[in-house]
């Protein structure tokens, strides 16, 4: 039987208006379920913002300025002859020779060598002080006397030139042992007293800066009586990378 025209228009119109109502529903909710992500190239979620580096903090002291605890001074970076540091004081401890002019340090170093000094007599271990800052003049003298004796190149391997010695800093300092064993020579790495500095220095703020093997970084050879103070951060850090100065 024919469909009546009547029915046939109404047919349509509900078709007309059923489908698209339906799709724009379907459309609706699909959008709603969607996972809340931007979309960035190659339709890979957005990464998440990295986090703020923590620890170890690079730019924390200049390496420029030779009143800095980083101060980094050698054969390559000589610091002015006029430089001497405003802070300078004669830390509490034994002294290789009373009245010596070689035995003041900066405040900084002093406190932590004293403090170091300390640590390490109650383990039995005696450590004095051998020498500490040094004038440029003084340098002169010294580097002269040492050139004089065995010439330059050989003055070169073990004694920095006027201007580039870190003793210039107050931040160096020589030590060894009470009993004086292989005071200055590197048998001082195999005493008792080069062994504990080697393996604690670093606890107060002292790297050993002339290693072992280090000669083609630093520049000298070993001199296990030679630590420098940088502060516990640098020297944490050197101690756990392993790295020189
Ligand atoms: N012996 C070290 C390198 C100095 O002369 O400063
Ligand atoms: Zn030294």
């Amino acid at each position: 039987m024919p469909i009546p025209e009547k029915t046939r228009k109404r047919l349509l119109l509900a078709v007309l208006i059923i489908v698209p109502t339906i799709s724009i529903l379907l459309l609706w909710q699909g959008r709603a379920g969607a996972p809340n992500w931007t979309f960035i190239g190659n339709d890979q979620p957005a990464e998440e913002a990295t986090p703020p580096p923590t620890g170890f903090n690079k730019q924390l002291y200049s390496i420029d300025d030779p009143a800095s605890l980083w101060f980094i001074v050698n054969k390559q970076r000589p610091m002015p002859a006029s430089y001497a540091p405003a802070d300078l004081r004669q830390p509490a401890l034994q002294v290789r020779s009373n009245g010596s002019t070689e035995l003041f340090l900066r405040d900084a170093a002093a406190t932590a060598v004293e403090q170091m000094t300390a640590a390490a007599a109650k383990q039995g271990i005696n450590l004095m002080l051998v020498s500490g800052y040094r004038s440029y003049g003084l340098r002169q003298a010294v580097y002269g006397g040492n050139v004089a004796r065995e010439g330059q190149a050989a003055a070169d391997l073990t004694s920095a030139r006027p201007g580039h010695s870190e003793h210039q800093t107050g931040l160096a300092a020589d030590l060894g042992s009470t009993n004086r064993l292989c005071e200055l020579e590197t048998c001082f790495g195999q005493t008792p007293e080069g062994r504990w500095l080697a393996a604690h220095a670093h606890e107060h703020g002292f790297v050993l800066r002339y290693p072992n093997n280090k000669q083609a970084i630093v520049g000298y050879t070993y001199e296990p009586w030679h630590m420098r103070y940088v502060g516990p951060e640098l020297a944490a850090e050197i101690n756990k990378t392993g790295q020189t100065l």
